[in-house]
């Protein structure tokens, strides 16, 4: 059995005049956890809906386990399961009625259908509301529901749409842990959120996309040691009289940025070794007195930051 499980290539979708994918490429392992990130409007939903098949590509190819899928009918599609970004459930039916619906669509039915509804509903903690309706539900509970039914057929792979977006904190840590539990399981996942702490925690390498393109495909490992992404340096000074002297810093080879806020001057490194050894060497000649000095390693939000001019959480 091959190790690749999904292989994406030159994907290219278009809505009338706007490019919304725009040349994407990457693959997927089997028991890999892949992040995908991306600024509101970066391609990420159109990109999840033709892996599953959901969207016909405009141009371009996805192949699971090694095969074409050709479209939403493809029986292909059954490796996959889809936690779509807007809840596609039933209200007016009761969360046992929803999985029996959507199992049936997967050809599952009598005992195993049953046997299947109830393990999903256990999995994701809704076992006690199973004869409820949906319009009942709590928006966590409904997401949760959601997970659910992605689960039904138990898919090898899973597309997560930012499954805990917006929700109650409890659900969104209960959801983040069925996550975890899908990837103990073996299952391969790629998860999008806003939360770049559910990324460090989950995920093995992340995509991070932006106007429909990559921007990026790293462990995270690897994005961090990133040449682009500047390390910070704060530095607690014993007294500012004023930062005349701020603006010498920043021609100062190996700091890309200074910040003075009251007695604390951010440095935005790009050579710890060279380039602080000069910055404080020129605050030593300008009779600036460092009481202290305090590194930082760039977050994951600092290289989403450089990489799309974005923050992640105001998209
Ligand atoms: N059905 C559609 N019709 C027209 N434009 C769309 C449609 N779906 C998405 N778009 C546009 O495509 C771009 C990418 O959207 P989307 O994939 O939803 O991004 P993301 O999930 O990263 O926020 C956006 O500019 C969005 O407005
Ligand atoms: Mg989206």
């Amino acid at each position: 059995m091959s190790d690749l499980l999904l292989d994406a290539q030159q994907l290219v979708k278009r809505f009338g005049p706007r490019t919304a994918v725009d040349g994407v490429s990457f693959t997927l392992r089997r028991g890999e956890a892949v992040g995908l990130l991306g600024p509101n409007g970066a391609g990420k939903t159109t990109t999840i809906s033709m892996l599953s098949g959901l969207l016909l590509p405009d141009g371009g190819e996805v192949r699971l386990g090694g095969q074409p899928i050709t479209g939403d009918t493809d029986p292909r599609k059954r490796l996959l399961g889809l936690v779509p970004q807007e809840l596609a459930l039933y209200e007016e039916l009761t969360a046992r009625d929803n999985l029996e619906f959507f199992g049936a669509l997967y050809d599952l039915a009598g005992a195993a259908l049953a046997t299947a509804a109830e393990s999903a509903l256990k999995f994701v903690g809704l076992a006690e509301r199973r004869g409820d309706k949906v319009k009942t539900f709590s928006g966590g509970m409904k997401r949760r529901l959601n997970l659910a039914v992605a689960l039904l057929h138990d898919p090898q792979l899973l597309l997560l749409d930012e499954p805990t977006v917006g929700v109650d904190p409890q659900s969104r840590n209960a959801i983040f842990d069925n996550v975890e539990e899908l990837r103990r399981r073996g299952k391969t996942i790629l998860y999008t959120t806003h939360y770049m702490e559910e990324v460090e925690r989950l995920c093995d390498r992340v995509i991070i996309m932006d106007h429909g393109r990559i921007v990026a495909d790293d462990t995270l490992s690897g994005l961090k040691q990133r040449r682009t992404s500047a390390d910070r340096v704060f530095c607690e000074l014993v007294e500012v009289r004023d930062g005349s002297w701020l603006a010498g810093l920043e021609g100062i080879a190996g700091i890309s940025r200074a910040e003075l806020a009251g007695t604390r001057l951010t440095l935005h490194v790009t050579d710890l070794h060279g380039g602080l050894g000069r910055a404080l060497e020129h605050l030593r000649r300008v009779d600036v007195v460092v009481a202290s000095v305090e590194s930082q390693s760039p977050s994951l939000e600092d290289i989403f930051l450089e990489l799309t001019g974005r923050s992640l959480r105001d998209g």
